[in-house]
């Protein structure tokens, strides 16, 4: 699986782990982007946009948002067409987020989730599979006019 990955200042360290992991889980980082010190501070809706924009051009691939709280970034990418971007805190939840709700985007809080527990969250997301049938009519409803 292909990651874009993202963060703002608050996430930076998380988004240098979770980056490791995505190779070390056997998926490729496809992007990375945001800042590379914390005191380089930026808007997350800025990077929420960008990695948004990379995961709709690149089928297939997947996107990775870490800010402070995951909240802004999820905001910020659920309001492209075709993105579907969860906030995630549990493992039930990053399996569900993939297999019911096709999310494309997993956004993860820097300061509400731990470097370990982030790390099975992603892998729970990139392991999962979108369950489709039933499933699939609903996402469908999800589009803007949906
Ligand atoms: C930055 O201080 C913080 O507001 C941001 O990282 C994020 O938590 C917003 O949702």
């Amino acid at each position: 699986m292909r990651v874009h990955l993202g963060s703002d200042h608050a996430a930076i360290d998380l988004r240098r782990e979770l980056a490791a992991a995505v190779a070390a889980f056997g998926h490729e980082v496809a992007s990375e982007t945001g800042p590379s010190a914390a005191s380089e501070s930026v808007d997350y809706p800025d990077v929420a946009v960008a990695v948004s924009g990379r995961v709709k051009a690149d089928p297939g691939s997947l996107g990775l948002l870490v800010c402070g709280t995951g909240q802004g970034m999820a905001m910020a990418a659920n309001k492209q067409a075709g993105i579907r971007a969860a906030v995630v805190m549990d493992p039930f939840s990053a399996a569900m987020a993939r297999e019911h709700n096709d999310a494309n985007v997993l956004c993860l809080g820097a300061r509400v989730v731990g470097v370990e527990l982030a790390k099975v969250l992603l892998r729970t997301f990139l392991d999962a599979r979108f369950a489709g049938g039933r499933h699939a009519r609903r996402v469908e409803k999800l589009e803007p006019g949906g």
